[in-house]
């Protein structure tokens, strides 16, 4: 039982052990809200615990009323609250941090969010080192490198657990393609996504959908496009109110679902993620061939998180191979401004 705008009961810290013990930091927010209410409804989630620097009490109040399994607490900054929603936690998911406004790219939300996500990634290197983080905040190309790096500095640093939530990306190449494949629903056609999240450096992977899609030539490119920008359509949408959040909640719940059921042992589950190559078996290849260390490729899930990252870069066509130097350019950049935050703070 939560009640709302009063401190949690301290019972709510003694988590009963299980494997699906959820947290999301910034759960009272545009994405937060919507992707809590997800993750409650889940039967697989067994504990949610929702994290923000105001309103939680209130949203997990309303939340517990929903008849589903979670059992859910809500924790503010107040008497280590973020201590108390991190512990026991399996998989954390960040969405804490500004949106964008129209006219902003995701690089202009560095300067707040980083220090938000090293700060919170403090704490689950402090409190649940070997949880699974995905990181939604902006600017992905660089807040998980930060992730990285404060993991790192505190020699808790698991790559199989750290991921960038890139699947917004994915369900946008599955919704626009859709004109062209006819399927009626369109998340049956497979689009990878590979790079990063912003503009030029999202690379739709049109030429390997599956099952094969045929686009019209003067179509691809203002496709490709689309995907690319399909953020900026939002924000544009929204006119200052802030940008994409019921897409990103369904976005952060599917990759959130896949990797629980995943963790549970469940086969054949690859979804495109952005990870440190390095530490995952087969990134090796990709990050020689594309020159950065963090990449978003499809990445097979299993009971330890990234087990597998998949090259597809030797599959992909001309056009593809253009689009993939503008991303190489680009990341480079933001994960060097990511990881330099982290070691020479401003
Ligand atoms: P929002 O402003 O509606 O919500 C953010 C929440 O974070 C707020 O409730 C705020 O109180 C909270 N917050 C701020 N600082 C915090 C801290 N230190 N600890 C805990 N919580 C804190 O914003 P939103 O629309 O939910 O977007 C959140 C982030 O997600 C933005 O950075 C946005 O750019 C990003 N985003 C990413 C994707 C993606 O594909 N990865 C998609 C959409 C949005
Ligand atoms: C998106 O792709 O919708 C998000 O990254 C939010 C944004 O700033 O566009």
């Amino acid at each position: 039982m939560v009640k709302a705008g009063k401190p949690l009961p301290e019972q709510a810290l003694e988590f009963v052990p299980s494997n699906h013990i959820l947290v999301v930091l910034g759960a009272s927010g545009g994405i937060g809200q919507p992707l809590s209410l997800l993750l409650k409804a889940c039967p697989e989630v067994d504990e949610l615990s929702l994290y923000d620097v105001v309103g939680t009490p209130g949203v997990a109040a309303d939340l517990s009323h929903i008849s589903s399994v979670a059992k859910i607490t809500g924790y503010l900054p107040p008497d280590d609250g973020l201590k108390k929603a991190l512990t026991g936690a399996d998989i954390v998911v960040i969405p804490a941090g500004i949106p964008r406004k129209p006219g902003m790219t995701r690089d202009d939300l560095f300067k707040i969010n980083a220090g938000i996500v090293r700060d919170l990634v403090t704490g689950i290197a402090e409190t649940c080192p070997k949880a699974f983080i995905l990181v939604i905040s902006n600017p992905v190309n660089s807040t998980v490198p930060i992730a990285a790096e404060v993991m790192k500095k505190a020699g808790k640093f698991d790559p199989k657990r750290l991921f960038g939530v890139t699947t917004l990306d994915v369900v946008r190449a599955e919704t626009f393609v859709q004109e062209h494949t006819g399927e009626k629903d369109p998340s049956k056609t497979v689009i990878p996504v590979i790079g990063g999240h912003s503009g030029e450096t999202i690379v739709p992977l049109f030429s390997l959908a599956k099952p094969a899609v045929k686009i019209p030539t003067d179509k691809l490119a203002p496709l490709v496009k689309r995907v690319q920008f399909g953020g900026d359509e939002v924000v544009e949408a929204k006119g200052g109110a802030g940008s994409a959040t019921l897409s990103m909640a369904y976005a952060g719940y599917r990759f959130a679902e896949k990797l629980i059921r995943a963790t549970k042992g469940e086969k054949g589950i690859v979804e495109p993620t952005y990870v440190y190559l390095p530490g995952v078996t087969g990134g090796d290849a990709i990050a020689k061939e594309t020159g950065v260390d963090y990449f978003s490729v499809p990445v097979e899930l299993g009971p330890s998180g990234a087990e597998k990252a998949n090259n597809i870069l030797p599959e992909i066509n001309d056009d593809e191979k253009k689009l993939l130097e503008a991303c190489k350019t680009g990341l480079k950049g933001n994960i060097e401004k990511g990881v330099d935050f982290v070691h020479n703070p401003p």
